[in-house]
């Protein structure tokens, strides 16, 4: 199985992903693209030698269908079977999503169905819950929504700030989007919980 890898930003998940296809793993990563020539995960993705690519959002400001069009163009070129969202910041629309629906992945950072969107672990803290964590789940039209394939959980601690909880959910992401990846690849849709 060929996979292509999106991101924005530095690309820790990509790098979890792309070091766990390894040996009898049934899935290979095919391309990392990313929506900013300055995200760090393209420097990442190339010492590996996977193939890289950027889509730069900014010239189609506003027109998403048309930096969709180049997205998906660029895509194609790659035959993926797979592609994980991991890190990619920009909301697809629901012409991209029904194109590659079943064959696409993304993980946010909190437990869904709570806290969809943004700003997750201050939202989370303000809420006093008593855990968060990260979800693996299949990308549909609705936003953060869809069949959840994995969850990780975290105790939220006495102390805990923002950046110390996403730091901890983040080393369960690493955990839990490849351990994921392998089922989904073998074409096992049975969601996987950490711990
Ligand atoms: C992190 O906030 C993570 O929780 C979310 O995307 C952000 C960047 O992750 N999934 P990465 O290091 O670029 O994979």
């Amino acid at each position: 199985k060929r996979v292509a890898i999106l991101l924005s930003g530095g690309g820790s998940n990509m790098v979890a992903l792309a070091e766990s296809m390894t040996g009898d793993h049934p899935a290979r990563p095919c391309l990392v693209l990313a929506n900013s020539e300055r995200a760090g995960g393209l420097q990442k993705a190339a010492a590996r030698g996977i193939p890289t690519a950027v889509v730069d959002h900014r010239p189609f400001r506003g027109d998403r269908p048309a930096f969709e069009a180049v997205l998906n163009d660029r895509l194609e070129a790659a035959s993926p079977d797979i592609i994980c969202l991991a890190g990619f910041m920009r909301v697809l629309t629901e012409g991209f999503v029904a194109r590659w629906q079943g064959r696409m992945l993304n993980i946010h950072p909190s437990l869904l169905p709570k806290y969809r969107g943004l700003e997750t672990h201050v939202r989370a803290l303000a809420a006093g819950d008593a855990e968060h964590g990260c979800t693996v789940h299949e990308v549909t039209p609705a936003l953060d929504d869809g069949p959840i394939l994995g969850q990780a959980r975290v105790t939220i601690e006495p102390g805990d700030t923002a950046e110390t909880l996403a730091a901890r959910v983040l080393i369960m992401e690493h955990r839990l989007y490849p351990a994921v990846l392998r089922r989904f690849a073998a074409g096992d849709r049975r969601p996987v919980f950490l711990p």
